[in-house]
C-alpha cells in the first residue's frame, strides 16, 4: 500500500514537472517571442521613421553579386534597369564579397556581364556569409542554409532597414525577416525551389541520389526520419513563402514547383538572354550540299552526347548512302576538366565503333568566333539533354536560324519549342530512332516549310531578350513602388 502511495506520489511529481515545463515552453511561445517580435520591430520601424523619409530606398539581397553567373546578370540588369525608371530611389545590394571594392565589382560586371550599372548603386558588406555555404552543414544542410541566411539577413538589416527588399537568390527566410522584423515590402526572384516536391519524392521512393548517403536510403527508420524533416522544411519554405509580396520566377519549371508550396500567383520572367546578334547571322537559303548537324554544348554526362551518335547511327538506315555521305554531326562544346577529356575520347571510340567517324567532327573548347561561323554554317541543330531546367544552347539554336532537334523534356518542351502545326519553332524527340525520323523529315523538308520554321524561330527568341526582360521586371515591380 504505501509503495503504491510513494509512486503514485512521485508519479504526481513527475507530471507536476512536465507541467511546469508545458507553461515554460508555452509562455515562450505566447509571450516572450512574440514581445521580441514587436520590440524588434518598433525598434527598427523607428529607425525608418527617422530616416529621410522621401527617398525610397530599394535593397537586393546578393550574397555573391561578383560571380557573375546568369544570376548575377538578373541582378545587375534589374538594378540598371530600375535604376533607369527610379532615378530618386536609392538601390542598395546586401553582399558578402568583402574582398571587393565597390568600384571593382562594377567594372567586372561591364566588363564580363556587359551591364552598365549607375554608380551610385550603394554595395553594403555582409560578413557572415560563410553561413551560407553547403560544405558547413554535413547534416541537415537546407536547414542549416536557412538557419545561416536568416542570421546573415539580421546582419543586414543592422546596416540597412530599407522600403522594399528583393531577394534575388532564392534565400527565401530572409523575406520573413525583412516582412515581419523590418516591415518592408517583400519581393522575390526564384530561380529554383529550394526543396521540391519531387525531391520528397525521391527520398520516400528511396532512391540514394538526393540522399547522397547510401546507407540513408538502405535503412528504412533514417529514410523515415529525413522524410520527416524534409516534410517540415518544406513547410517551412512554403512559410517563408506567404511573406513575399511580389514572386517572380525564371522559368516554367521553377513556377511550376514553386506554385505547389507557396501556392500563389507568380510573374514568370525569363533571364535576360542576349541573341540579337544570332538573330542576324546570315542564313544561306540555298540547300546545300553538304549537312552539317550542330550540337552545342558542354562535354558533361547529362548532356547526354551518346544519344546524338544513335540517332546518327539509325538515320544512316533510313536514307540513302550518298545523301548520309554528305551529313557531318558536329560536336562543339567546352572542356572543364580530365572527366570531360575522358568523356570526349570515350565519344571518339563510340563514333568508331559505330563507323561513323566519317561523320562527325569535334570541336572542344572551340573559341567564340569559330562558333559563330559554325552555327552560320549548320543546318540542323541537336540537343539531348533530358530535363533541363532550360537551355540557353536551344534558344541559340533557334536564334541562329538552326532546325532545331531538342529533347521533348524541361525547358525546351516547357518553354522554348512550340511543335503545333501552324506555329512550330523547332522539333521534339526522345529516342534515337525519334531523332532520325525527324532528322530524316527535316532532311526532305521544303524550302518553303524550312524558311518558314526559321523566320518564326528567329522571331520568338525574342521573348527571352533583355528588353523583354526590362519591361516584364517594371510591369511586376509597379504595385511595389507605390506609396
Ligand atoms: C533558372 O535558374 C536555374 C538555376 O540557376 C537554371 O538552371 C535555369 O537554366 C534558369 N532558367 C532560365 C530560363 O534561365
Ligand atoms: C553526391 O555526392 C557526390 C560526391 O560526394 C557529389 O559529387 C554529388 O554531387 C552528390 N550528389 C547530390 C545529388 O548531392
Ligand atoms: C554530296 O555532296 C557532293 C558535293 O560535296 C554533291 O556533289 C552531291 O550531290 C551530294 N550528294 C547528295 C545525295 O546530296
Ligand atoms: C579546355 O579548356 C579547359 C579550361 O579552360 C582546359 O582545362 C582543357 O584542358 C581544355 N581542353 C582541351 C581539349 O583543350
Amino acid at each position: 500500500m504505501k509503495e503504491i502511495i510513494s509512486f503514485m506520489f512521485e508519479t504526481f511529481l513527475t507530471l507536476k514537472m512536465l507541467l511546469v515545463l508545458f507553461l515554460c515552453i508555452l509562455t515562450i511561445l505566447t509571450i516572450v517571442v512574440p514581445a521580441m517580435l514587436v520590440l524588434l520591430r518598433l525598434k527598427y520601424c523607428i529607425y525608418k521613421a527617422k530616416a529621410n523619409p522621401k527617398k525610397l530606398k530599394v535593397a537586393f539581397f546578393h550574397p555573391y553579386c561578383n560571380a557573375l553567373g546568369g544570376g548575377e546578370k538578373v541582378l545587375w540588369v534589374a538594378i540598371q534597369t530600375l535604376q533607369k525608371r527610379y532615378p530618386t530611389a536609392e538601390i542598395s545590394v546586401f553582399t558578402g564579397d568583402v574582398e571587393a571594392t565597390p568600384s571593382e565589382i562594377l567594372q567586372r560586371v561591364a566588363s564580363n556581364l556587359n551591364v552598365k550599372v549607375d554608380p551610385k548603386v550603394k554595395i553594403v558588406y555582409l560578413h557572415k556569409r560563410s553561413g551560407l555555404e553547403a560544405a558547413r552543414y554535413p547534416i541537415l544542410t537546407l536547414l542549416g542554409q536557412a538557419l545561416g541566411s536568416i542570421c546573415l539577413a539580421f546582419e543586414a538589416l543592422g546596416q540597412l532597414n530599407p522600403d522594399i527588399f528583393i531577394d534575388t537568390t532564392g534565400f527565401s527566410f530572409t523575406l520573413l525577416v525583412f516582412k515581419v522584423i523590418a516591415g518592408c515590402k517583400t519581393a522575390s526572384y526564384v530561380h529554383y525551389p529550394t526543396i521540391t516536391t519531387d525531391m520528397i519524392e525521391k527520398v520516400s521512393s528511396r532512391r540514394s541520389m538526393y540522399n547522397n548517403r547510401s546507407y540513408i536510403a538502405k535503412s528504412p527508420f533514417l529514410t523515415y526520419g529525413k522524410l520527416v524533416y524534409y516534410r517540415m522544411f518544406a513547410a517551412a519554405y512554403s512559410f517563408a513563402g506567404q511573406f513575399c509580396d511580389l514572386t517572380m520566377v525564371n522559368s516554367t519549371f521553377t513556377m511550376e514547383h514553386l506554385t505547389v508550396l507557396w501556392n500563389k500567383p507568380m510573374h514568370l520572367i525569363y533571364p535576360p538572354c542576349d541573341v540579337s546578334h544570332l538573330v542576324k547571322l546570315p542564313k544561306d537559303e540555298a540547300k546545300k550540299a553538304n549537312i552539317r548537324i550542330l550540337s552545342l554544348s558542354q562535354f558533361r554526362p547529362e548532356k547526354d552526347h551518346p544519344l546524338q551518335l544513335q540517332a546518327l547511327y539509325e538515320l544512316r538506315e533510313l536514307i540513302p548512302d550518298q545523301l548520309f555521305a554528305n551529313v557531318t554531326l558536329v560536336m562543339c562544346g567546352g572542356c572543364r576538366n580530365e572527366d570531360d577529356k575522358k568523356l570526349v575520347k570515350d565519344l571518339v571510340d563510340l563514333s568508331k565503333h559505330l563507323s561513323l567517324e566519317n561523320n562527325v567532327e569535334f570541336k572542344v573548347n572551340i573559341s567564340y568566333q569559330d562558333l559563330l561561323k559554325e552555327l552560320e554554317y549548320a543546318q540542323i541543330g541537336i540537343h539531348t539533354m533530358i530535363d533541363e531546367h532550360f537551355g540557353i544552347s536551344v534558344v541559340e539554336q533557334l536564334a541562329a536560324g538552326l532546325m532545331t532537334v531538342a529533347h521533348r523534356s524541361g525547358g525546351p518542351l516547357l518553354d522554348i519549342i512550340e511543335t503545333s502545326e501552324g506555329s512550330r519553332l523547332g522539333f521534339l524527340a526522345v529516342t534515337p530512332l525519334e531523332y532520325a525520323h525527324t532528322l530524316k523529315t527535316i532532311l526532305e523538308m521544303e524550302e518553303v516549310a524550312i524558311m518558314g520554321i526559321r523566320e518564326r524561330a528567329r522571331a520568338s527568341v525574342d521573348r527571352f531578350s533583355t528588353k523583354k526582360f526590362e519591361a516584364e521586371i517594371l510591369r511586376a515591380v509597379e504595385p511595389l513602388f507605390q506609396y
